[in-house]
């Protein structure tokens, strides 16, 4: 199977936790988009979706399917996003796809996170994947020089604006074996808006796809 297929499987198997009747939160990416997807196939049956990308909004617009902004939503049974990484703990590196700062507020907002990736994203330590910040321009050199004071490397991502009008720092070099505490400390510069760590609240459930099939991972 190729990687697509795998990230397809995944997608169509989260409908499995799409409860009928209530808001779902949607990432970002292309096995997001393979979720989304599967949700057209079934879209009479839930009130709509919140988003957390402009990307994503179009998607699921262009399938008819209600797009809520989050300041109108209480709740949401479930967010259903990929990752460029996943660990043992579940704990996630996002932002591959700039992302990350309107997947993290979704996420939040959700009883129940659940992450659909192929069986490459899994890692033993978090780290590999440059670890993503999305940053107010005008602190991007402030950052960036604490972030070396961290012992990353960071790389400013050319020609990318978020969708909230900031830039990104790719950090390479981090081997992150304390994932709550990397995240709490990078949140806490002036400057950054979010960082990728999606440590201190993690996946719920994982499906990973596989060669011989979909394997459920719950916490
Ligand atoms: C988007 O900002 C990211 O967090 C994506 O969820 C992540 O990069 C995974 O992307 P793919 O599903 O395209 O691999």
């Amino acid at each position: 199977m190729t990687q697509d297929e795998l990230k397809k499987a995944v997608g169509w198997a989260a409908l499995d936790f799409v409860k009928p009747g209530t808001i779902i939160g949607v990432g970002t990416g292309s096995t997001a988009a393979h979720f989304i997807d599967a949700l057209g196939s079934i879209k009479h049956q839930i009130d709509g979706a919140v988003s957390s990308s402009e990307a994503s909004t179009q998607r699921l617009q262009h399938l008819g399917i209600p797009v809520f902004d989050l300041n109108e939503v209480d709740s949401l049974s479930v967010y259903v996003d990929g990752a460029d990484e996943i660990n043992g703990q579940m704990q996630m590196i996002k932002g591959g796809g700039a992302a990350l700062t309107r997947e993290k507020i979704v996420a939040a907002v959700a009883d129940k996170f659940i992450c659909i990736a192929d069986a490459s994203k899994q890692v033993e330590v978090l780290g590999r994947f440059p670890l993503p910040v999305e940053v107010i321009p005008m602190a991007r050199s402030y950052v960036a020089r604490e972030l070396v004071k961290l012992g990353g490397l960071p790389e400013y991502r050319q020609n990318v604006l978020t969708d909230n009008g900031n830039v990104i720092l790719d950090v390479h070099n981090l081997r992150i074996l304390d994932p709550v505490a990397l995240e709490r400390s990078i949140n806490a510069l002036p400057g950054v808006v979010t960082v990728g760590l999606f440590a201190a609240r993690g996946a719920d459930v994982a499906l990973i796809g596989t060669a011989s099939g979909v394997k459920t991972i719950e916490k």
